[in-house]
């Protein structure tokens, strides 16, 4: 059955949802680009400037102008969604988002329906759930995250309130990086906004500035943060031990009685005393409220079976303009580098894109895939946050490697160890093969270690730098042999997060550069695990 929104959710206002479908009228744009230029000044009047783009009038989650304040939001045609769900049993709005085939947008494309179904299945006897807007951007080549929440956090904080009111979440809890100072100051702003105006109703939301770390925006890490501790990823998912910590005194803290958050898996027969949380990313909140609002045919109307909707891409690296866009599932990869990045710097030929750091290698003969995650996994690769940082026949490829196995290996906490020691090892031989010190036996050593680096490993970090890392030295095998063959030093490639994108000028974190594995700033590494420095009662 077609639940179209006004057979489904059919007690909002007509009017209202025609002056949406209005606004959707653009979905049928080769391409919805955006300006990167949402620096503080501009932001301050409202302005997201769009620029070196052919097509672009208008999108559904990163607006070309900036919703400067809550009713030009309204008057665009939010708050329609919330007004909606609220009036409708959840298990309505649940199953229209099932139907929109809506996957988060965080990195593992996993269907929001399902989650939302599930963590209102999981609902503690006791405690309410908790509600989490994931806001930890920090896939290095990501700013998608940050541009809507300046340029639409309405949407956003509507989203959150839909998905608060449908799995009878009483809090909700935006996760930021305390570095993310604008961010941070517009989000709050919008929270206010929203709050005189109501539409929290008994609903408490905070904003949360978290620590720089990658593995923050790891769910269970960042659960974990919440809780006023390190961010080590957990092993109990999300919706079987959430935001807040069962415990009945300080006996279970140590004694690991189950009713601490350092818990093994939970089983199906577990009593439901804790309470879930639901985590979703900002993009996947963003896009909630218009299919609440329009429904999910109309959410179908641009992407792919697979992979219905829009995605915002950022776009960073050997290409003429970094920028973030907002394309419709299924463009080219191509398409994206060529009308938004401008495609390759003069003179250059683009020999590959960097799938953040989540991926394998996306080589040049495969630019013409479609933007989807189906496209992508059939290559062996994967959308992940949409992060394409550009490589060229300028970059030596070892060097990439070197510098995303070095992300990758400081940024592991050591909860598992072969994801650390082997990544540190793996890191450290690139490093050596990148200053023309390397040999045959080098290069053995890290096939061996990227074999046994997953091992045991609790979270997806290990698996990915197997990923990166083998995928790169097998697709550039004669620039790896070239690499071997010389004695000469190529010059290090920086992999870190992204810290702006302001006039097409990309600034990334540098401050990585003197991160030590065991993520202090000392001068010498103490060569202890992050998780043993930081760890409170976690001994495995
Ligand atoms: C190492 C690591 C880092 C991650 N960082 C982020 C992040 O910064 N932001 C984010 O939304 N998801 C991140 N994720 C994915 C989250 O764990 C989670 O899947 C996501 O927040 C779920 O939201 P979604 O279903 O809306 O995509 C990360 C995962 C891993 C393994
Ligand atoms: S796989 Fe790596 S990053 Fe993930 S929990 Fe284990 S040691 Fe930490």
């Amino acid at each position: 059955m077609d639940l179209g929104p006004r057979a489904a959710l059919g007690t909002h206002d007509e009017d209202d949802v025609e002056e949406v479908a209005d606004q959707s009228a653009v979905v049928a744009e080769p391409l919805l680009c955006h300006s990167l230029s949402v620096g503080s000044k501009r932001l301050g009047t409202g302005n997201v400037i769009a620029m070196s783009v052919r097509s672009f009038t208008a999108s559904r989650v990163l607006p070309t102008i900036a919703h400067g304040s809550l009713d030009d939001y309204i008057e665009a045609g939010g708050g329609v969604g919330l007004r909606s769900a609220r009036a409708v049993d959840p298990d309505v709005v649940i199953a229209e988002l099932e139907a929109s085939g809506l996957r988060g947008r965080g990195g593992a494309g996993f269907p929001t329906g399902t989650k939302w179904r599930t963590v209102a299945a999981f609902e503690s006897s006791v405690l309410s759930t908790s509600m989490v807007v994931n806001a930890a951007e920090g896939e290095p080549g990501t700013f998608k995250d940050r541009a809507i929440l300046e340029a639409n956090p309405y949407a956003v904080i509507e989203g959150a309130l839909i998905a608060a009111t449908v799995v009878g979440a009483r809090d909700i809890t935006f996760a930021t990086k305390r570095r993310f100072g604008d961010t941070i100051t517009r989000l709050q702003a919008a929270v206010a906004e929203v709050e005189r105006a109501g539409w929290a109703q008994d609903i408490e939301i905070r904003v949360v500035e978290g620590p720089d770390e990658y593995l923050y925006g790891e769910e269970t890490a960042l659960i974990e943060v919440l809780d006023g501790r390190a961010p080590l990823p957990r092993i109990a998912p999300p919706w079987r031990r959430g935001v807040v910590e069962v415990v009945a005194d300080d006996d279970d803290v140590t004694s690991r009685s189950g009713l601490s958050a350092d818990v093994e898996m939970a089983t199906p027969t577990d009593d439901n005393t804790t309470p879930p949380v639901l985590i979703n990313n900002v993009e996947t909140l963003a896009n909630v409220p218009a299919i609440v609002a329009k429904g999910a045919a109309w959410f179908r109307e641009v992407g792919t079976e697979a992979s219905p909707g829009t995605i915002v891409c950022t776009i960073t690296g050997a290409v003429q303009h970094p920028g973030v866009v907002e394309a419709p599932m299924g463009t080219s990869l191509r398409t994206v580098l060529d009308e938004v990045g401008g495609g390759a710097r003069t003179g250059r030929t683009i020999v590959g894109v960097l799938m953040g750091v989540s991926n394998a290698i996306v080589t040049a003969d495969e630019l013409d895939l479609p933007i989807s995650y189906e496209s992508m996994r059939s290559r062996g690769s994967g959308l992940g946050s949409a992060s394409f940082i550009v490589i060229d026949d300028a970059d030596d490829p070892v060097a990439v490697a070197a510098g995303a196995s070095r992300f990758l290996a400081i940024e592991s906490c050591g909860q598992c160890t072969r994801c650390k020691l082997d990544g540190l090892e793996v890191a450290g031989l690139l490093a050596t093969i990148t200053r023309g010190e390397g040999d045959d036996h080098d290069l053995q050593t890290i096939e061996k270690r990227l074999g046994t680096i997953a091992d045991g490993a609790r979270c997806s970090l290990a698996s990915q730098h197997q990923m990166v890392v083998g995928s790169i030295l097998e697709q550039f095998n004669d620039a790896v042999a070239a690499r071997m063959a010389s004695n000469d030093p190529v010059a290090p490639y920086l992999v870190a997060e992204l810290v702006r994108i302001d006039d097409e000028t990309t600034t990334l974190d540098e401050s990585f550069l003197t991160k030590q594995p065991d993520w202090t700033h000392d001068e010498v590494d103490s060569g202890q695990m992050p998780a043993e420095r930081l760890g409170e009662h976690r001994t495995d």
